[in-house]
């Protein structure tokens, strides 16, 4: 289901731009054009945005007799209108078997070029498209052709890959295909007899136990085919070998080690189970990082305005209190970008409080590691030094939007802060919530440590709000509110989270009725008792104790929803990726746009 909708996502994107690049360029003016400069390089249905290798007659020869590959050949023609719309399909099977391209290829011949005519006429393709299959160490001769593919459907992907994978899965009972890991399904009862005859290097052994055909065990073993120390098989309805490893829910991914013992068990929703994989080995530090495919935010976004987007707004309020990565980063960047920013020279206290308030960020905002070295960099920029100007800060928060830089995961936009009017919420709701979010952080992280400072984030906030916050009404009211309610007194982290609670609260009472509040999220007494009817009381005062509970569980690491934010990003290593075409491990549009918290992968990377 997950798989199919994934395709379904791509196959529209893919679909919309070739429709657009129907408008664009008109069938007659390419003939044209290709007619008068016979060089040009034909407009064929692939080019390098997807992972479809273009085979013509002069390089057909060399690359697909005799190699060390297998390949899959779609013989087309440009302006057949059944070929067209096979097209996004076909890219689906590709981009299936992208992270195998070393071993199976997925490739195209277009027909309509002139120079592929001897080509298709020696493969006597009579009809468009045809699907050949040639293997490995294949040899030209009289009448090798390659073996005839059945495209099962236009449309359906699955259904195509399924195909494909017969087709690998029947090679490799003849002994052919040698190269590619083990697709066969794995017939024995007994787990562990998957450490049998493997190489002695592989430590885990993934077993994805399906109650039915599905792709997903093959997907997940090509996937990881190069990850030298695993081996994932899968097995469809195998009841004895579920039954001895007491799996009854499926699919079901079971990780077992050499030594003869199951160290994990995972029942994912079929989409997952390369997440948990990844997730896996990236603990381990098996670099998993090349899966790790990063979205273009603009996609991102369409794609979570495209969950409901006539009610985000309910959606939200569904999901209750929640921290959403991508309020914590739009606050981010408008507080560094703009509020910050906008001071012309930051010298003296100012100076002080920045620097305060970054190393609060460094220790506790969670950001994948290009983004924790940017918050580094800001932190020296600003040390050592006895002012700082603001156009120059501007420019560094400027760069790291750049797309490459892959420093923020989500799109600059509002999730948990989203306002029913653009004037509504947003930055100061997104401010309070970073807040909240720090102080509970810093008492997470440092329970039971001596030395730590319980005013850290309160002292960090209050300077921010003093020297920076642009509403200067709500800093003016914050100070005071600091002094009055004794800031300087927290003595304990939790008197800190608790401090914030019972002063947001204070101007929550205040606000509540004011012109300025969003109809839609009327100013409360936080929590409600809705959402938490364990922290009151009968006569309706709050149990302090309760309430902390529940601020810990909100505004904890693990409830952290990553909605529109490209957990690639969070968990991307040093290297710089390359190739940024969609269908991550981590990163499908899929999961991207779930509304669960992903508690497994909540911590991000733990720093001192
Ligand atoms: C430091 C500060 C001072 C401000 N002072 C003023 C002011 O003087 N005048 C003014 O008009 N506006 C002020 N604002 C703005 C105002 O408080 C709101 O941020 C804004 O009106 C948007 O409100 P909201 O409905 O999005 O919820 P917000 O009050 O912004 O709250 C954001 C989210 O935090 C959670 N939350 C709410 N209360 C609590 C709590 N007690 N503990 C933990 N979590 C909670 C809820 O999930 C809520 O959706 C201030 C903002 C800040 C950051
Ligand atoms: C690939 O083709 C699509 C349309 O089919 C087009 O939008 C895109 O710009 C092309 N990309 C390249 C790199 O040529
Ligand atoms: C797998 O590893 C081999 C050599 O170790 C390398 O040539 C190949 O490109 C790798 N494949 C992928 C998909 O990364
Ligand atoms: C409400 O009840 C609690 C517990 O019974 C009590 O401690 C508290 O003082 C009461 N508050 C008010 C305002 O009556």
């Amino acid at each position: 289901m997950g798989l199919a909708f994934q395709h379904f996502f791509k196959i529209i994107l893919i679909l919309s731009l070739y429709i657009s690049y129907l408008h664009s360029a008109s069938v007659d003016i390419q003939q044209r054009k290709y007619r008068e400069v016979p060089q040009v390089q034909y407009a064929s249905l692939y080019n390098a945005s997807d992972e479809v290798e273009e085979l013509t007659a002069n390089n057909f020869d060399q690359n697909v007799y005799n190699s060390n590959r297998a390949w899959l050949v779609e013989f087309y023609n440009t302006w057949c209108g059944h070929c067209q719309r096979y097209a996004p399909t076909y890219k689906g099977v590709a981009n299936y078997f992208k992270h195998s391209k070393d071993l199976f290829v997925v490739a195209a011949v277009d027909c309509a070029n002139d120079i592929n005519q001897p080509l298709c006429r020696y493969f006597d393709i009579m009809g468009y498209p045809t699907l050949r299959y040639f293997h490995e160490n294949f040899l030209k001769g009289i009448k090798n052709f390659g073996v005839t593919v059945d495209k099962p459907s236009v449309s359906n992907v699955d259904e195509n890959v399924k195909t494909v994978i017969n087709t690998l899965v029947s090679e490799q009972k003849e002994n052919r295909a040698q190269m590619l890991p083990n697709l066969l399904p794995y017939e024995h009862n007994d787990a562990f007899k998957i450490f049998d005859s493997v190489k002695p290097e592989i430590k885990y052994g993934f077993l994805i136990l399906e109650s039915d055909k599905s792709i997903l065990g093959v997907d997940a073993a090509l996937t990881f085919h190069n990850v030298s120390s695993i081996s994932v098989r899968y097995s469809e309805h195998n009841e004895e070998l579920s039954s001895s490893l007491e799996i009854k829910e499926f699919p079901a991914l079971v990780i077992l080690n050499r030594e003869g013992s199951k160290v994990e068990e995972k029942i994912p929703r079929i989409e997952h189970a390369k997440r948990y994989i990844a997730a896996f080995l990236k603990q381990r530090d098996i670099n998993v990082d090349k899966y790790i495919v990063i979205h273009n935010k603009k996609e991102i976004l369409e794609a979570v305005k495209n969950v409901g987007q006539e009610n985000l707004v309910s959606k939200v309020k569904e999901v209750g209190d929640a921290v959403f990565q991508m309020d914590l980063e739009s606050t981010l960047r408008v507080s560094l970008g703009r509020e910050v920013a906008r001071n012309k020279v930051i010298d003296g206290e100012k100076l002080n409080a920045l620097r305060a308030y970054l190393k609060v960020l460094i220790k506790y905002f969670p950001l994948g590691k290009r983004g924790y070295f940017f918050l580094n960099d800001l932190l020296s920029t600003v040390t050592n030094t006895e002012s700082v100007s603001g156009a120059d800060l501007y420019k560094l928060v400027k760069d790291s939007e750049k797309p490459e830089q892959l420093i923020w995961s989500s799109p600059k936009e509002w999730l948990g802060c989203i306002g029913s009017t653009p004037a509504h919420r947003r930055y100061p709701c997104g401010l309070w919530t970073m807040f909240h979010y720090l102080t509970v952080q810093a008492a997470e992280r440092n329970a039971g440590k001596k030395e730590a400072n319980p005013k850290e984030v309160l002292n960090a906030m209050y300077g921010y709000i003093k020297y920076f916050f642009g509403c200067s009404d709500c800093s003016q009211h914050f100070q005071a509110m600091a002094a009055e309610r004794n800031m300087d007194k927290v003595s304990s982290l939790r008197d800190s989270v608790m401090w914030l609670w019972a002063a947001h609260n204070v101007v929550n009472k205040r606000l509540a009725g004011d012109s300025t509040e969003d109809p839609e999220f009327p100013k409360k007494q936080f929590p409600t008792a809705e959402r938490c009817p364990e922290c009151r009381y009968s006569n309706e005062t709050f149990k302090e104790q309760q309430v902390e509970k529940y601020l810990r569980h909100v505004y904890s690491s693990i409830n952290v929803r990553y909605m529109g934010s490209d957990l690639g990003i969070l968990h991307m290593g040093l290297e710089k990726l390359t190739g940024t075409s969609g269908g991550g491990v981590f990163t499908s549009i899929d999961s991207i746009i779930r509304w669960l918290p992903v508690a497994y992968l909540g911590y991000i990377y733990a720093r001192h």
